[in-house]
């Protein structure tokens, strides 16, 4: 069956929205609005799979909301909404959790990275976190998932609970009169050169809301000054930049300040490389702080103002919902009917 193109992606608000999250994520968001039905999600149910004071969770969901808008995403062509809002959500979840196996949550290595040690002691929650994701995905039968390379292992994960649901309830799914493939095997789009942003302290470790050093990313509010200053104090060998690309090649953090001088001016590593083969980090620090800012300051003011207006804000929410639910409301209808509950 063709499935409608439609594009779902979501983000969590946890922490400061970071430069990783908007070179992998956000700022992929906008050109898919030409192509494709968007369908961008700030999912708070995923966030307090670890604790969220209730207030900090309030505010971060509007600061992604008044990110998304900031950085193009138009809230009527597509749907933007927090996750709790649309209850389908937590009711396919929980389908879904009877499909997705033990084995298959276990080898999840964001979970084990999460858990670390204290595996007793997290929540089930964050166990069972990539059921619900699959969840987001599928409930709008999404075709297409713009995300970062850290979330490749949970959307194999989506395709294996969507093949093993129409595998399953193949039976029902012809009885009932519905297309053999009922859920699409969602594709994954992790492209570019910014699918990966690194730590500017440390070339071995992505940039995270949770590094305990502040320096170690740009937050999207960050002001002009701190983010020039971060760039010019980030972590980078003393050689001068390599004459080709190949030359990027154990060179972790030239590595990282050159994909992100690429995805911030919609170029290729090897364009950026051309331009600033051989030359030192006295001359391309600069130029990437100036670039950044350039990008960046704009949407950080745009977010400001948005953010301060949560009237505002929370009615693009509800009205993005109000939309979302009619398609999620559609298909757990489907949903239900193949799994054999009554209504
Ligand atoms: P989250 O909130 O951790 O991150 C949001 C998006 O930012 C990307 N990202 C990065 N990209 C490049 N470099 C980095 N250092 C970096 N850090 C984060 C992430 O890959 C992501 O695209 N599980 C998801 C949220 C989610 C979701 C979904 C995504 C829930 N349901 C359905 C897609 C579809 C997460 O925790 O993202």
């Amino acid at each position: 069956m063709a499935f409608t193109p439609r594009v779902f992606s979501g983000i969590q608000p946890s922490g400061d929205l970071h430069l990783g999250n908007y070179l992998g994520a956000i700022r992929r968001f906008v050109p898919l609005q030409d192509t494709h039905d968007c369908i961008y999600c700030v999912v708070d149910m995923h966030a307090i799979t670890v604790w969220q004071d209730p207030d900090d969770l309030r505010r971060a969901t509007r600061e992604v909301a008044a990110a998304f808008i900031a950085a193009g995403v138009d809230p009527k062509r597509s749907i933007i909404f927090n996750q709790s809002q649309i209850v389908q959500h937590a009711e396919l979840a929980w389908v879904f959790n009877c499909i997705a196996r033990m084995g298959w949550m276990s080898r999840m290595t964001q979970f084990k990275d999460k858990a670390g040690k204290n595996s007793e002691n997290v929540s089930l929650g964050l166990f069972a976190y990539p059921s619900l994701m699959a969840a987001d995905i599928l409930l709008y039968k999404a075709t297409h998932v713009p995300v970062g390379d850290d979330q490749k292992q949970h959307l194999e994960l989506t395709r294996d609970i969507a093949a093993k649901f129409n595998n399953d309830y193949a039976a029902s799914i012809a009885k009932e009169g519905f297309e053999p493939d009922f859920f699409p095997i969602t594709e994954p789009l992790i492209a570019g050169p910014a699918t990966r942003i690194m730590s500017l302290r440390d070339g071995t470790k992505k940039m995270s809301k949770s590094d305990p050093s502040d320096q170690s990313r740009i937050s999207l509010l960050d002001d002009a000054d701190t983010i020039a200053k971060k760039i010019k104090r980030a972590t980078t060998d003393p050689e001068p930049l390599p004459e080709t690309v190949e030359g990027l090649k154990g060179r972790a953090e030239a590595d990282n300040l050159v994909g992100i001088y690429a995805a911030l001016s919609d170029k290729t590593k090897a364009d950026v490389i051309a331009e600033y083969g051989g030359k030192g980090w006295g001359t391309f620090k600069p130029a990437l702080a100036e670039l950044a800012v350039a990008v960046l300051a704009p949407i950080a003011s745009e977010m400001r103002r948005l953010i301060d207006d949560t009237t505002a804000i929370d009615a693009v929410l509800r009205d993005g919902a109000e939309r979302g639910s009619v398609i999620a409301e559609a298909t757990m209808k489907d949903v239900r009917r193949i799994v054999g509950f009554i209504r």
